[in-house]
């Protein structure tokens, strides 16, 4: 059974969305930990009410970026973790947690990547005018937003769509598509080469 982590800093919905999977039998993993940078973060308290682990680790209580790391790395290995799952964590990975856990780190983005990188993706693509947008799962390297694509899921933007309904429509695509990205890398169906990640059958 993989154990997998989940990173998050914010509201956890994709949490929520992982742990309903689990609970239906649908991830074949087992989601041990929660690892979180932030106190008031809304997820924390979807992770005790699941009765997930909680990490809370912070990055003021560390020098330096590397001992922070070092922390959760630290804390990885305690629950032997297969696969971390980040879902709304909002620090940047630095390259020892990457090389420690390479190609068993995955990131949801709310744009159809390599557009509409960082931060914002929702906002920033309703703000340039697209008329489709999207979900990309892909795996994490060290730059930001993009690793190999494991998929992407497309929705068009309605005529006068208000950001608020955009952004419910993405989050309900995104809670279709994490579990089912996290149910394929735990049955071993992604082979990735090179920028390309190969779905097997
Ligand atoms: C999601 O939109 C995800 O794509 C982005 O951060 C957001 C997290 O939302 N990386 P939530 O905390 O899972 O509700």
């Amino acid at each position: 059974m993989v154990n997998i982590a989940i990173f998050a800093s914010g509201r956890g919905s994709n949490f929520s969305a992982l742990v309903e999977a689990q609970g239906k039998g649908e991830l074949r993993a087992r989601i041990s930990l929660l690892v979180c940078d932030n106190p008031q973060a809304k997820v924390l308290a979807r992770a005790r009410k699941a009765k997930v682990d909680i990490a809370l680790i912070k990055r003021e209580d560390f020098v330096s970026k590397c001992d922070f790391e070092a922390a959760i790395i630290k804390k990885l290995r305690e629950y032997k973790i297969g696969l971390i799952v980040m879902a709304g964590f909002m620090r940047i990975l630095g390259p020892d947690l990457i090389r420690s856990y390479k190609n068993r780190i995955i990131n949801i983005h709310p744009a159809l990547l390599p557009a509409f990188k960082g931060a914002h993706g929702i906002l920033d693509a309703y703000k340039y005018g697209v008329k489709v947008t999207g979900i990309t799962v892909h795996f994490v390297d060290e730059k930001m937003d993009h690793g190999p694509i494991i998929l992407q899921g497309a929705l068009d933007v309605r005529q006068k769509e208000s950001l608020a309904a955009l952004e419910a429509r993405m989050h309900k695509l995104e809670h279709q598509l994490y579990p089912l990205a996290v149910k394929l890398f735990v049955g071993k169906k992604l082979k990735i080469q090179g920028r390309k990640v190969k779905v097997l059958p």
